[in-house]
């Protein structure tokens, strides 16, 4: 059964293809224990800033019949506080760890990266794609030349593999991979949330305090699908976006994702959610009769 899920991504050996999306869960180490014991592959830390940040007051999410918008504003304890978190997480934890990295320059995220990585991540996740907080992600990652940049000062920054969480807010998503991979780029997470807003008809105010935040969950699966389709030619990808069922985790894997990432699932139904789609998972691959390697890329019908 191990050998039927297992897989690997930008270098990554994982027991199976589910991996902790960015941003869900905070980074708690006794939390992300739980992450591993639910089932997952691998676990991505939430955003880690040279500083700590408050983020934005509340309402910060808000869930709609189809998703969540949410704007967190990247609270987080800082490198420093999340080195000692880390360490404690470290030595209870054997999946892969991925750490994301932010900040306001292409030094600050190369900053972060090497203190990571120094602090015992398997790897780094830039988070070029956050879609709301000013000067960060998006603002610094959004276009195929600031990104390239940006990959670029943090490529020279670690020598582990280093993923590049992308936006879906693009004309043109290959363009932007196709930088982060010239520019030293092992893999690429596709895809961030989209920028979103949702007003209360009867309060007649936007719900979010940022007013603006991050639509995520099954209303952007069919993006990231395609996404994914689009980015798989020209590296591992991780597949992520309202990946709620072992359906959708085989639609990324058909689509050629290597990996596929689990969010907003995890906040409206649980950890449990892990469990549940693996068992799915195991099930389809045995009825076709294909390992999770055999199955990516197999949905291309190229
Ligand atoms: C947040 O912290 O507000 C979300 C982070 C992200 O979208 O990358």
């Amino acid at each position: 059964m191990e050998a039927l899920l297992e897989t690997e991504v930008a270098g990554l050996k994982l027991r199976n293809p589910l991996v902790l999306a960015s941003g869900i869960l905070g980074n708690n180490p006794s939390l992300l224990k739980r992450v591993e014991q639910a089932g997952a592959g691998a676990l991505t830390t939430k955003t880690i800033l040279p500083e700590p940040t408050r983020g934005y007051d509340n309402p910060v999410v808000v869930e709609l019949p189809f998703g969540l918008i949410n704007a967190m504003g990247l609270p987080n304890p800082g490198i420093k506080e999340f080195e000692r978190e880390l360490a404690e997480a470290r030595s209870e934890i054997s999946i892969p760890i991925i750490g994301s990295a932010g900040g306001g320059t292409p030094e600050e995220v190369a900053y972060v990266a090497g203190r990571l990585q120094d602090a015992g991540v398997d790897a780094v996740e830039i988070n070029a794609s956050c879609p709301h907080v000013k000067g960060h992600g998006l603002e610094i990652g959004g276009t195929p030349d600031s990104l390239e940049e940006l990959v670029a000062v943090v490529r020279r920054s670690i020598r582990i593999p280093l993923l590049v969480k992308l936006t879906p807010m693009t004309s043109d998503i290959r363009s932007l991979g196709e930088a982060a991979v010239r520019a030293g780029a092992d893999g690429l997470t596709a895809i961030n949330t989209l920028r979103a807003m949702y007003i209360d008809v009867d309060a007649m105010v936007p719900v979010l305090s940022n007013k603006v935040g991050g639509l995520s969950g099954p209303a952007i699966r069919p993006v990231a699908v395609r996404s994914v389709y689009e980015l798989a030619p020209i590296s591992d990808v991780i597949g992520t976006g309202g990946v709620e069922s072992w359906r959708d985790a085989a639609e990324m894997l058909l689509a050629g994702a290597k990996a596929v990432g689990v969010g907003t699932a995890i906040m409206t139904r649980g950890l449990e959610v892990f469990g549940e789609i693996l068992n799915g998972l195991s099930n389809y691959l045995e009825r076709k009769n294909l390992s999770v390697r055999e199955l990516i890329g197999r949905g291309r019908d190229t």
